[in-house]
């Protein structure tokens, strides 16, 4: 049984399989509205989610299957004292296939060994978000052309944002990425990203402070918020929350193909005014993400659509 804990989980193929069916699921939604009849997504949300957790129950529900799960601890026995392991073993003799989030990071890895259904990580801690990454990977690709050869900025709370992580190592397996990773001191890439992730896998990268530095080489620009609920310092929170911002003024020192994209919520580090700069992708982005977890769902169930196109499968 396959769960996706990590954004390294997929091989390249099979992230490129899963992008190719989400394109398919693009072209031709109803071509799949059945395929998930009588199929339960279970969605254990142990910390808030707003995309996450409404695109992969819109994407149960487009693709005939049902849903069910709590969005808080609170209103679950979790808050009774049960634990990880003894919820999932409950859940899974529900439901098909579960997507976990949870301020804990590595407790989707634990449910993942005592679940009898697949587990997919909807976010753990300031560790991984396999699932945004799938959505990160499928716009840049839709956007961009290629997965490739590009040069990306990741801007803002690179110590706790998760997605940052996950896009991280999954980029690092395509070629000729160029990385740049703009962040205050405090708040720089874990080095444990840099030294078994990025070194190993040769790829260029740099770290710098300030974004209007580096922001006329990049061709994707990925904004995150500064955590506020990863810090144990509020003082050192309030100090950095709106150390970036990105703004018409920094746009106009970008390229005119550039892509600004931020896997939301956003709180300051994007000005409105932004949003109507056609370079600003993070609405269409988070689209892409109901459409991505729709495929990973087929994916893990094992489910074939014989309407679907078939693809030349490439070797993992
Ligand atoms: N991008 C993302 O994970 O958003 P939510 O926290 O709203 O799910």
């Amino acid at each position: 049984m396959r769960h996706l804990i990590d954004s390294t989980d997929l091989s390249v193929a099979e992230i490129d399989r899963v992008l190719n069916l989400a394109d398919d699921i693009i072209r031709d939604p109803a071509a799949y509205a059945e395929c998930c009849r009588g199929k339960i997504l279970a969605t254990l949300f142990y910390e808030p989610s707003t995309r996450t957790r409404l695109s992969f129950e819109a994407a149960m529900l487009r693709l005939g299957g049902k849903v069910e799960g709590f969005s808080s601890a609170s209103s679950s026995s979790v808050s009774k004292g049960e634990t990880v392991a003894d919820t999932v073993r409950v859940v899974g003799s529900y439901a098909d296939i579960i997507a976990m989030r949870h301020n804990k990071e590595g407790a989707p890895r634990v449910a993942s060994m005592y679940s009898p259904v697949p587990i997919i990580n909807a976010g753990d801690g300031g560790h991984q978000h396999p699932t945004q990454t799938l959505t990160d990977l499928l716009t840049i690709r839709s956007l961009k052309g290629k997965l490739s050869g590009f040069t990306i900025g990741l801007c803002g709370d690179l110590k706790y944002g998760r997605t940052v992580h996950s896009l991280a190592k999954a980029l690092s397996r395509y070629e000729g990425v160029r990385f740049i990773f703009i962040s205050p001191e405090e708040l720089q890439i874990p080095r444990h990203i840099i030294t078994e992730v990025l070194e190993p896998s040769h790829q260029d990268y740099r770290e710098v402070r300030s974004l209007e530095e580096v922001i006329g080489e990049l061709d994707v620009l990925y904004m995150t918020r500064i955590q506020q609920e990863r810090f144990l310092d509020m003082a050192e929170y309030e100090r950095l929350k709106d150390v970036y911002v990105l703004d018409p003024a920094k746009m106009a020192l970008a390229k005119p193909d550039m892509i600004v994209l931020h896997p939301l919520p956003r709180v300051n580090e994007i000005t409105p005014e932004v949003d109507n700069d056609p370079r600003a992708c993070y609405f269409k982005q988070v689209k892409f993400g109901m459409y991505v977890r729709m495929a990973l769902i087929l994916t893990l169930l094992g489910v074939k659509n014989q309407l679907a196109p078939v693809r030349a499968e490439e070797p993992d």
